[in-house]
């Protein structure tokens, strides 16, 4: 199972949804309580789980904008969403829906957004991202706030990994596993030297310096037998790294997998919410 394949995207999309911080979301839903339309652009896109993840959090009528660099995931997006939705029609490129109560109105855009940050149509309340910043660096991130803010357009950013990797019960290479992974995900993934584990960080520091009020909150995975596929998709993929940043024995690296993928009873890993509201001056 590949990067970001839709098959991947599948087996996480459970846990994502369980872990989003209800606190963050709902800072946002407040923010938009007031109106009966809402015109979202989610960046990084995949295949719309921000989507399926927000339709009862927002107004009635949404206006969905997905951007992606990856059109086979931009079309999965619209597979999945036809499939989910109920009176699904084209409309203007796109797909009009509804789901309960709300009304959806989808469109899709291919874009690398490393290259072109401000990516959102013009007219956007709400920019939402998912599992998404850690691949950007320091300067992308303080560019991409800059454009955000000159607009006055509100953030919600879901799922960034902030370096917490705890396995229940522990192993001896667990924190050598963990320093490597880490290291690994500082690697350039196209937008420069990448945040990483510290992007959750440096994005707060960017917003709150632009002016925005933020929540933030904590939005971890906790990864158990019940989840086996995504539990050992996880462990594979933390030492397939590993192995890579060569800091590890391949021998201790091929011990813990082994170890992990027989022993662990729960596999947590830290993420960071936030929610981001323009101050109105
Ligand atoms: C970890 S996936 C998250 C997908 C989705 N937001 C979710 O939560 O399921 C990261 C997504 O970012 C997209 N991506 C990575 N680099 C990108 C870039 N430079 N421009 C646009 N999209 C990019 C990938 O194609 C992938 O769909």
């Amino acid at each position: 199972m590949s990067g970001f394949s839709p098959e991947w995207l599948a087996l996480r999309e459970p846990a994502d949804l369980a872990a989003r911080n209800r606190q963050v979301l709902t800072a946002c839903g407040r923010a938009f309580e007031d109106q009966d339309t809402v015109r979202v652009c989610d960046v990084g896109a995949g295949t719309g789980a921000s989507v399926r993840a927000l339709v009862d959090l927002l107004p009635r009528r949404q206006f969905w904008t997905l951007v992606d660099s990856d059109e086979t995931n931009l079309s999965a997006a619209f597979d999945q969403l036809a499939r989910w939705g109920t009176d699904v029609k084209a409309y203007d490129g796109g797909l009009a829906m509804r789901k309960g109560e709300r009304e959806l109105f989808v469109r899709t855009h291919a874009c690398d957004v490393a290259a072109t940050p401000a990516c959102w149509p013009k007219g956007t309340d709400l920019v939402t991202a998912s599992a998404l910043f850690d691949l950007t660096s320091a300067r992308w991130l303080d560019a991409f706030v800059a454009l955000l803010s000159t607009q006055k357009v509100a953030l919600l950013s879901m799922l960034t990994f902030d370096g917490l990797i705890t396995a229940e019960p522990a192993h001896p290479l667990d924190g050598a596993v963990a320093e490597a992974f880490c290291s690994h995900q500082q690697r350039d993934k196209g937008f420069g030297p990448a945040a990483g584990p510290r992007a959750a960080e440096v994005l707060e520091v960017s917003l709150e310096n632009a002016g925005y009020e933020i929540e933030t909150g904590e939005s971890p995975w906790a990864i158990d037998r019940g989840a086996s596929a995504l539990l050992y998709a996880t462990l594979a993929g933390i030492a397939s790294a590993v192995q890579e940043t060569q800091t590890v024995p391949p021998e201790d690296i091929e011990q813990w997998l082994r170890a992990s993928v027989i022993n662990t009873r729960l596999l947590t890993i830290g993420h960071r919410d936030v929610f981001a509201r323009p101050t109105k001056t």
